[in-house]
Order: C-alpha cells, then structure tokens, then sequence
C-alpha cells in the first residue's frame, strides 16, 4: 500500500500526486514507468514517473481520466492508499549531448516529458520544448519546463494559449529555423506518429515514448507487444522509449482501439 501525500488538480481531468514510495524515489531514472493498482481487483495501469524527491521518499505521477481505472486512481485523495505502486520498471531514457533537441509533449505526455527535458539539460543540450494541448487547459508544466528549456513553444488545437495548431507546426518550424539535432516526443499515439513522419522527412532521429495496455509489466503476458522495426517487442521491459521511426503506429493504435469497447462497457457499468 501506498500512501497519497498530495493531490493537485491541473485541469479538469488531469491530477497530479505525490505518492509514498522511497524505493523507488530513489532508484528511479528519467524514462521510468510504475505499475498502478487500485482494488485487489483493479486493472494494472502503467504510468512514467514524471519526477521524485529522495529526501521525502516521494514519486510524483500525472494521471489523466481517460478510462476506468484512471478515474478510480483520480477519486483518490491525499491520505488514501494505493493498493500497489510496482516499479521503476522499464529501460531508462538514453541521454547523451546530442546538440539542439526539440521535445514535444502533447496532453498529458508533458509529465513523462519534464524528467527528460531535465536530463538533456542537465548534460548540456541546447533544449527547446514544443508543449501542445487541445486548449489552454490541458497546458500543464509551463513553469516546469521553462526552467529546464532554452526555449518552450506553446501549441493548441483551439488558439486559446500560445499559438493556434498543432504540435508538428511548432517542431517543423525550429526545424525550418536551425539545425535540430534529436527529437524526443511523448503523448498521444497518434500525435506521436505524425511527428514521426515529419521528423523522418527530415532524418531526425526520434525517441517516443509508449504508453500501450500492460499486465504483468514483465515481459511474460504479451499484452504491451509492439512491433518495432519489423521485430516483436515489449513495452514493458524493451521500452517504455523507443525509436520513432521504426514503431508500427498504425498496429499499436489498431490494438489500442480493440479495447475501446470494453473500456466503455466498463465505465457505463461505473456510472449507473
Ligand atoms: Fe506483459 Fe509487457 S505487460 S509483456
């Protein structure tokens, strides 16, 4: 069990907690994922670490409410226990002083995002970060990410914050402006595929970070299996980063779509 020492709201259906969990506070890495649990029953979500304090022995998770367990794990308030936080898990971000690099983070990815931005500056890059939301809500970690960033680029859908567009407007046009030298990108599949397709336009290696369905988050049960350059892998212990340019988006998001159904059964049966 593990105890919920704080909780923020970001936006309507975005939180952000601080869990008790020293361990792995202090083994983890930028990249890092935990497994969730809420209920002996509860579905097994796996979430980045998007930062932890040491000296508190806290990790830090934003959570999204986007189906029936995310929405269990956001009824929880400061002081409640999670049944089980299991991790860190996954292979950690590999960082190196690549030169320029342009991270993009759309919605919620922004989370995952800031340890890496953290780690890239921390080595030396020249860090510009493209944050992108559907609107002025859904923009979370500006102070964050302009701590660590040479420079943010704030994009949404509807034009009320930053500027109007779409997260690839922003990547294409420091890549227009100066010469970008790696490309990191986290959030959803799909707006992660599109900045693939335009990165590999202009052969920019590109690490994205997979969100897919896990179970057992140890390379047993198959349910994270992608394919990655041709090749079977696991997003559990092969990723949770892989690069871009080789992920078969259009299979991950058809796996992802089998189980919309299920999920929305399941939410209805909550609500009633
Ligand atoms: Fe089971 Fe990855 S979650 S193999």
């Amino acid at each position: 069990m593990n105890k919920i020492i704080s909780k923020e709201r970001f936006s309507e259906k975005v939180f952000k907690f601080e869990i008790e969990a020293p361990l792995i506070a202090k083994s983890r890495k930028a990249g890092h994922f935990v497994i969730v649990r809420v209920g002996e029953k509860g579905e097994r979500m796996p979430l980045t670490i998007a930062g932890s304090d040491v000296k508190k022995g806290t990790i830090t998770l934003v959570v999204q409410e986007v189906g029936l367990s995310s929405t269990r794990l956001c009824e929880l308030n400061e002081g409640d226990y999670i049944t089980d936080v299991v991790g860190p898990l996954g292979q950690a971000t590999h960082i190196e002083k690549f030169g320029t690099v342009v991270c993009a983070g759309g919605g919620v990815g922004v989370a995952p995002m800031l340890p890496i931005v953290q780690a890239l500056k921390a080595v030396g890059n020249r860090v510009i970060t493209v944050l992108a939301g559907r609107n002025k809500d859904l923009i979370i970690l500006e102070k964050e990410m302009r701590e660590s960033s040479d420079e943010v680029i704030i994009m949404t859908d509807d034009g009320s914050y930053g500027r109007k567009g779409l997260v690839t407007e922003g990547v294409e046009e420091v890549i227009k402006r100066e010469k970008v030298d790696k490309c990191f990108a986290i959030g959803p599949a799909i707006m992660m595929k599109f900045v693939c397709l335009l990165t590999k336009k202009y052969e920019i290696p590109t690490d994205v970070s997979l969100n897919t369905i896990m179970v057992d988050g140890t390379g047993m049960c198959g349910a994270c299996r992608i394919t990655v350059g041709g090749k079977t892998k696991f997003v559990c212990v092969d990723g949770p980063e892989f690069d871009g340019h080789q992920v078969n988006f259009d299979e991950m998001l058809k796996r992802m779509g089998a189980f919309k159904n299920i999920e929305r059964e399941e939410m209805h049966k909550l609500e009633s």
